[in-house]
């Protein structure tokens, strides 16, 4: 549901059919009586947040309140600790269906039976932004991903540690319909937000930069320069390796201190020559040197 939509539903007052159906009706009641014997912790962070303004209040996500608070008896509220996965989610989705969880069904996580409240917390949440259950976007993603987190630390990296980039930047964890949860259209689409340079159209196009940057990029980080996948020869040598210069064997006799160096495979190696790796506009760029 869009924000517009929702705010509408708050202001009268009209249930949510869906969640209805989900999460019992409840009648009117004071959320401060809910005080009277819950721990003052449940409210503390709730009422800094969206939820604690909704018309409806507790009874959104736990059902009938009201005659559970007359009563204290626990069966009448709707308790997230005894409902399984898909329930849990289908109270969050009853609002948030739209924007960034649309595509949450059949997304990665949902397939691996991640729940909203793996991530997120409605009363004791430890971010400032999205009522995280960790302290930063990072910290929740590297519970599981901790492969993600090491390449992170290699020397060519994203911004990502150092805070100026988050995984969300490029990935939707609600899911998405491009493989891998990227939030753009394809990969490159992703790398162009940033690095439009590369976009092209270019006269003289090289084949795998069309196709997809990580064929020579890792995303997250490498210990090669300029987050490559290989050092060069053989970042180039792992598909040029047919004809001629492109594919000879080098080995430490063609480096700067063997007998005898070459100059494909000192400094800059392929590039001394092939300076054009993303595409050419030069009118004799063909081999990319221009
Ligand atoms: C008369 C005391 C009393 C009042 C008033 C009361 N509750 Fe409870 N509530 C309990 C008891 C007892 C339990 C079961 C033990 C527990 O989980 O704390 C419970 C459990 C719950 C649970 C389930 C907690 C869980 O473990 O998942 C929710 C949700 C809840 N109450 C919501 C409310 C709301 C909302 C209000 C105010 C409208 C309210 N309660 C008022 C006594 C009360
Ligand atoms: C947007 C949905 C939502 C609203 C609104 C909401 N809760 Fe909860 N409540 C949850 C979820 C989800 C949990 C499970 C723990 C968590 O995520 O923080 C929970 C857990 C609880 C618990 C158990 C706490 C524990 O630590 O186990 C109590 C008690 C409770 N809620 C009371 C309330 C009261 C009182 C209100 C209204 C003032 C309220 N809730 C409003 C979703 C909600
Ligand atoms: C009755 C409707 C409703 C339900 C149910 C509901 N929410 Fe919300 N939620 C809202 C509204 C309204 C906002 C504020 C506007 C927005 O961000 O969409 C909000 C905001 C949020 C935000 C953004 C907070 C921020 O700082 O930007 C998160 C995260 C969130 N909800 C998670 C949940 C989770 C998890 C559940 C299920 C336990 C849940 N919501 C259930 C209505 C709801
Ligand atoms: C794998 C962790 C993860 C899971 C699972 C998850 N979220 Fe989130 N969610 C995040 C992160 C990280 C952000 C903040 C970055 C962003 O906006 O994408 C966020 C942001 C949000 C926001 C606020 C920003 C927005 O998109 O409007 C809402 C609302 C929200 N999530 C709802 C949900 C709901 C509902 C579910 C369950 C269907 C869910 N989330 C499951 C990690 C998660
Ligand atoms: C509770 C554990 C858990 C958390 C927390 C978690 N993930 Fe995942 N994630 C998984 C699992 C399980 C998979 C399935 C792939 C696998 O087995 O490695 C997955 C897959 C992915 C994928 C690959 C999707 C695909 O289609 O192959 C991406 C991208 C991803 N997660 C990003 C994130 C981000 C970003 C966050 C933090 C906002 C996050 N994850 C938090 C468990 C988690
Ligand atoms: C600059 C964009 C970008 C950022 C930032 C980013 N990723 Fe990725 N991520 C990618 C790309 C691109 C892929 C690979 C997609 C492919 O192989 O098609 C990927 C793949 C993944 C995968 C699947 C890995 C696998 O081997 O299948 C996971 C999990 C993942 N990322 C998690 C994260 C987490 C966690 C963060 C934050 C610490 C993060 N990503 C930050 C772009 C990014
Ligand atoms: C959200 C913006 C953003 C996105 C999306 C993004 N980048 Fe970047 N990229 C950056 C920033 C910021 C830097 C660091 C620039 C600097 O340090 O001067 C960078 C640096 C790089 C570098 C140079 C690293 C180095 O060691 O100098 C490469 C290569 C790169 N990005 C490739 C990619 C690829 C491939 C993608 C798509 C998978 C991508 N980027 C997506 C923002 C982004
Ligand atoms: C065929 C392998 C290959 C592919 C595919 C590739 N790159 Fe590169 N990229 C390189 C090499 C080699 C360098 C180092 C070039 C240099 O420093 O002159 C580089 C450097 C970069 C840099 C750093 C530029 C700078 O000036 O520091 C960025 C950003 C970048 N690539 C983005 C991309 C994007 C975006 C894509 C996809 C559209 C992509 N690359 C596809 C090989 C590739
Ligand atoms: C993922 C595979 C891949 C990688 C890695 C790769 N290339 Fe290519 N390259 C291709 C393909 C495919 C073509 C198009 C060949 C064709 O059209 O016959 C191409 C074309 C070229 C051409 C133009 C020659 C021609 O026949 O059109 C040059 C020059 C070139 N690559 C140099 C490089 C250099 C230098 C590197 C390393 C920085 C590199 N390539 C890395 C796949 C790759
Ligand atoms: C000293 C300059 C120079 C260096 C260094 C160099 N090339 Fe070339 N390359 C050329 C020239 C010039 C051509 C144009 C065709 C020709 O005359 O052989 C070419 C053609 C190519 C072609 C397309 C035609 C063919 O032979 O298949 C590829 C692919 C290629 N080079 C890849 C590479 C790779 C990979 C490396 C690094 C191992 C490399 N080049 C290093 C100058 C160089």
């Amino acid at each position: 549901m869009s924000r517009a939509a929702c705010s509408v539903l708050i202001v009268f007052g009209v249930f949510v059919p869906a969640l209805t159906a989900q999460v019992p009706a409840s009648a009117p009641f004071n959320p401060q009586d809910c005080k009277t014997c819950h721990d003052p912790a449940v409210f503390e962070r709730l009422e800094r947040t969206h939820h604690a303004g909704m018309s409806r209040s507790c009874a959104n996500c736990h059902g009938n309140v009201a005659e559970h608070a007359a009563t204290g008896d626990p069966s009448l509220v709707v308790s997230f600790k005894s409902l399984q996965p898909k329930q849990q989610n289908d109270v969050c989705l009853s609002c948030h269906e739209r924007g960034d969880q649309a595509n949450w069904h059949g997304g990665m996580h949902d397939r691996r039976k991640l729940t909203c409240l793996t991530c997120h917390s409605v009363h004791s949440f430890e971010s400032t932004d999205s009522q995280l259950r960790a302290s930063s976007e990072q910290a929740v993603c590297y519970t599981c991903h901790a492969n993600v987190r090491a390449q992170t630390m290699r020397t060519s990296h994203h911004p990502i540690r150092e805070g100026k980039m988050g995984c969300a930047d490029c990935h939707n964890p609600h899911g998405s319909p491009t493989p891998k949860m990227i939030r753009a259209a394809s990969v490159n689409d992703q790398c162009f937000e940033c690095h439009a340079e590369f976009r092209g159209p270019f006269l003289w196009e090289h084949a795998p930069v069309r196709e997809n940057c990580v064929s020579c990029h890792n995303a997250h980080g490498s210990n090669h320069e300029r987050l490559l996948v290989a050092r060069q020869p053989f970042l180039c040598q792992r598909c040029h390796l047919a004809t001629r210069h492109p594919g000879t064997l080098y080995d430490f006799r063609n480096s700067s201190r063997g007998p005898s160096p070459s100059n494909r495979a000192v400094e800059r190696s392929c590039r001394n020559c092939h300076t054009q790796v993303h595409g050419s506009n030069h009118p004799s760029g063909a081999y990319l040197g221009r």
